[in-house]
């Protein structure tokens, strides 16, 4: 080591005092001969002529004027070398501006190409660039850093800038004495969203993965390490990447050498060497395609390379020849796509390098969601990313060809949605969300598997209404697809939940409306936290609504979780609900008997819906009249899903400990045993009916002389013959009389003591629609306030009048 030192020591001063001249300009007045050199301000770079290795053959080049082994950074001349061993070569400006140089007999091997008015100067920068300025615009001209050769130092660019028209690329040396242009190239490709290839002629022999935002796909290093930091601009016009020194006394180079090695290193001045930190191709994964089509590489088994992206859903294409290590003709999906019936879906992949982007289209504007719209829509789509995964990532990127060249990479990859046939999908849905949260407690193993439930129907349906993020976290973001919105977003809906926007005040917390940023009118129901409504029924009613269509059902647009916050979303009604019509003298006039048959029969039609038409068998068990609402054409919707219970298959009945409903319109035997069925919501509707009819709470009701509620005062009338005298005195001249006696002979039917006895709502909706004779009702539960509740309580302490029914929860001591 002393040696070298000495050795260098001495060339240094040697060529200094006999030779060389240094310069800091070229110009009109001053030039370069073969023994001077142009050195930079700092004195780190040079520039000047030399002769590569043991070759004869002299060139202009800049290299690194500090250290020992001399390295060249930048060859002007690399194709037209000076040759034979004369001497007399110089560069200088000829005619205004061009930079030339010339062989000893003055013909022109090398020029700038440019041309200036004045007096232009060549300079060397203290980044290594060689700059020509036009001397009275002290313009760039030319600069040295827009001609890489295979080497790319801090400050300059590789890539393309489609504006100006510039590509920068490297070009290997054809060998190591040999600086002309090499077989070897590192460019971007911009066919597709833009990518770097390592090419050997015209074949690619490694693929950088395309720039995430972050990194490049599928490589460890991140933009920022402890040796440089480097910048990527990926748009319409530009795919440039720039590198800068992190600590400008390190000396960091890229290469390409000539045996199509890209290499970065460091220059170590303790151990006087560049230090290689870096190579590409790495390792056999970085053979490009090695795995083919839908084969993923993996260095994690060393026999085994190459796999299916996902064995379970494809297979390779040449079973016997991938066993031996032929993976180049890769997969292909076991279940065929079939785009023509439009149910095609996506499977995501996470900790991949992105394939290969030549066939890709890219917008970094658009959110995963339209991406995923549109590639859902081109059948030759294949798969969809974000361009940029930094934060909740954005920007999408198409594939419009089998996927190729993906390796695993568990730190440096990222998330892709490949393309399925919808049979394959099923089988994913369920497994990422279960598997987290079963065992952990029964609350939130409902959530997720209602959830899952709910998204699967969802993708089978082809109803996927989107509305906001995501319920369990960035990971799931595109799994779970929950109507999510912003619980500021509804706050502001609603003008931070004013009381001047309050509707009401249902039984699990107060109802507001609200204006969307669209205009959209929306109600929230706001559930009061200390409302006994777990996350776990707050979901059984998200759930369950969003899962129900029909056109007597309100619609549940979406919820909203914030802490304990949880917000229901629906449709507004702009006629609110029907308890404020039927109980309201002044209101009452607006429902003429033609129009509560109507809501009679709509109200039968949703519980028909909720109880038998539904994909999963409902019982609403809060069905009163502050849950009926009405549209702008009084058509009844029923509301208030949130104690419903789903049930599979025929299991029809249950029983709970738990007592959710309302005095007034539970059965007999869900209000004393807590027994509910679909029997429980026939009673339920008996006694909304009777109340449609008589305009009367059955529970505010108490009859003068003998303290029947109403259910028992329309008994006695009925069973005196006299059932037209039940109605609403506000519409009586309006009706019906068949009518309005079959909806009374109905609502009896359905509220008679054994639930046996009662018809289910098919029989209702048949019965309702129909004039043929009725069975005769039994005597009916409820006959009085007293029967309920024990002599405890008196009928006479219920209010007549409240607007706010009371919903009790819990009945059953425990
Ligand atoms: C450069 O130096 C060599 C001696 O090594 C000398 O022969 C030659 O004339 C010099 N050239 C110029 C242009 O000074
Ligand atoms: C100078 O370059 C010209 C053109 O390339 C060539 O013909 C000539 O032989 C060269 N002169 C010497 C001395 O090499
Ligand atoms: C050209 O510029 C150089 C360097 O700035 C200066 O020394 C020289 O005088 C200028 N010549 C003319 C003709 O302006
Ligand atoms: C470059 O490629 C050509 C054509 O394939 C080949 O003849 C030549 O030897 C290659 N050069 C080097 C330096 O590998
Ligand atoms: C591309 O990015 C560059 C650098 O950020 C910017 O100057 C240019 O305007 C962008 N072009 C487009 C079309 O967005
Ligand atoms: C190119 O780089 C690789 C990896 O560092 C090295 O093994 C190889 O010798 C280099 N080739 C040349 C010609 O320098
Ligand atoms: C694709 O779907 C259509 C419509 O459902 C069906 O007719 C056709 O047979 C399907 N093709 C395949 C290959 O599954
Ligand atoms: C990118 O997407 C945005 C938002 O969807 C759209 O406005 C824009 O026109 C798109 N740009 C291109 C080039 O398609
Ligand atoms: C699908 O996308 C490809 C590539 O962008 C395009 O050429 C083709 O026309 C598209 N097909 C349809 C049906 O839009």
């Amino acid at each position: 080591m002393e040696e070298a030192t000495i050795f260098f020591l001495l060339l240094v001063s040697l060529t200094q005092k006999t030779y060389s001249a240094e310069i800091d300009i070229i110009s009109d007045s001053s030039f370069l001969t073969e023994n001077d050199t142009l050195v930079s301000p700092a004195r780190t770079f040079e520039l000047g002529f030399f002769k590569p290795g043991s070759s004869e053959n002299m060139y202009v080049g800049i290299w690194y004027k500090k250290i020992s082994i001399k390295t060249y950074v930048w060859v002007a001349n690399r194709d037209y070398p000076l040759t034979g061993v004369s001497s007399g070569h110089v560069l200088r400006f000829l005619n205004p501006g061009n930079l030339v140089l010339m062989n000893s007999t003055s013909n022109i091997v090398w020029s700038s190409k440019t041309t200036s008015s004045g007096n232009a100067t060549a300079q060397l920068d203290n980044t290594g660039n060689l700059v020509i300025m036009d001397g009275n615009h002290m313009k760039i001209l030319w600069q040295s850093f827009d001609y890489p050769t295979d080497t790319i130092i801090p400050g300059m660019k590789c890539g393309e800038d489609k504006l100006r028209g510039i590509e920068w690329h490297l070009s290997s040396w054809k060998s190591s004495q040999d600086p002309g242009t090499g077989n070897f190239t590192w460019s971007v490709d911009t066919r597709g969203y833009p990518q770097f290839l390592l090419r050997d002629g015209l074949e690619i022999k490694y693929r950088q993965g395309p720039w995430n935002g972050e990194r490049f796909s599928g490589s460890s290093w991140p933009s920022n390490n402890k040796y440089f930091s480097y910048n990527m601009v990926v748009n319409e016009t530009e795919a440039l990447i720039s590198y800068n020194l992190l600590d400008s006394s390190v000396l960091s180079r890229s290469t390409l050498n000539s045996s199509g090695l890209r290499e970065r290193s460091v220059w170590l001045e303790d151990k006087k060497k560049w230090q290689v930190i870096v190579t590409h191709p790495g390792d056999n994964c970085e053979t490009y395609k090695i795995c083919g089509a839908y084969g993923s590489c993996s260095n994690a088994d060393a026999q085994k390379l190459c796999s299916c992206l996902d064995e379970k859903k494809f297979e390779p294409v040449n079973k016997e020849g991938w066993e031996k290590g032929d993976w180049a003709g890769g997969c292909v999906r076991r279940i065929p796509l079939n785009c023509t019936d439009g149910t095609d879906g996506f499977i995501k992949y996470s900790n991949v390098k992105l394939p290969d982007t030549q066939t890709s289209w890219f917008n970094n504007t658009m959110s995963l969601r339209e991406c995923k719209a549109i590639c859902l829509k081109n059948c030759s789509c294949m798969a969809y990313a974000n361009t940029d995964i930094r934060g909740k990532g954005s920007g999408c990127l198409l594939w419009f060809n089998e996927l190729l060249d993906i390796k695993a990479s568990s730190n440096g990859g990222q998330d892709i949605f490949v393309r399925m046939a919808s049979s394959e999908l099923e089988k994913e849905g369920g497994t990422n969300i279960k598997i987290v949260l079963i065992g952990v407690f029964s609350g939130i193993f409902v959530i997720s598997l209602s959830t899952w439930l709910w998204y699967s129907w969802r993708k089978k349906h082809h109803s996927l209404q989107i509305k906001g993020g995501s319920l369990i976290g960035e990971s799931e973001r595109e799994a779970m697809e929950l109507p999510l919105f912003s619980f500021s977003r509804v706050a502001k809906a609603t003008a931070m939940f004013s009381l001047d926007n309050k509707l009401g005040e249902g039984g699990f917390g107060p109802v507001y409306k609200g204006m969307l940023e669209d205009g959209h009118e929306i109600a929230v129901k706001r559930l009061s936290k200390t409302s006994s409504q777990g996350i776990d029924e707050f979901m059984n009613e998200v759930i369950c609504i969003s899962k129900l269509q029909h056109r007597n059902l309100v619609k549940l647009l979406g919820c909203s979780i914030k802490g304990g916050e949880k917000l229901l979303i629906y449709e507004y009604m702009p006629n609110r609900s029907l308890d404020e019509f039927i109980f309201d003298k002044r209101q009452s006039t607006c429902l003429d008997w033609t129009k509560r048959f109507n809501i009679i029969k709509g109200i039968a039609r949703g519980l028909l819906y909720l109880h038998q038409d539904s994909r999963l068998r409902i019982i609403h068990r809060d069905l009163k009249a502050s849950n009926i609402l009405l549209d702008l054409d009084m058509n009844p919707k029923i509301s208030d899903f949130g104690i419903a219970r789903s049930f599979g298959g025929n299991e029809t009945q249950g029983s709970t400990e738990r007592v959710v409903g309302t005095y007034g319109y539970m059965s007999p035997e869900y209000a004393i045993d807590g027994l509910f069925s679909i029997k429980s919501d026939v009673f339920s509707f008996g006694v909304l009916v009777l109340e449609i009819v008589s305009g009367k709470r059955n529970r505010g009701f108490v009859h003068s002389e003998h303290k029947n509620n109403l259910i028992g005062h329309a008994w006695r009338l009925h069973s005196e013959g006299k059932s037209m005298e039940v109605i609403d005195s506000s519409f009586a001249e309006s009706s019906n009389p068949s009518e309005v006696l079959r909806s009374i002979e109905v609502g009896l039917l359905c509220v008679q003591q054994s639930p046996e006895d009662r018809p289910n709502m098919s029989s209702v909706v048949f019965m309702l629609g129909n004039e043929g004779a009725l069975p005769k009702p039994k005597q009916p539960a409820f006959f009085t306030e007293k029967n309920l509740l024990g002599a405890d309580i008196s009928s006479a302490s219920y209010p007549t009048s409240s607007s706010n029914d009371l919903t009790i929860t819990e009945l059953v001591a425990r």
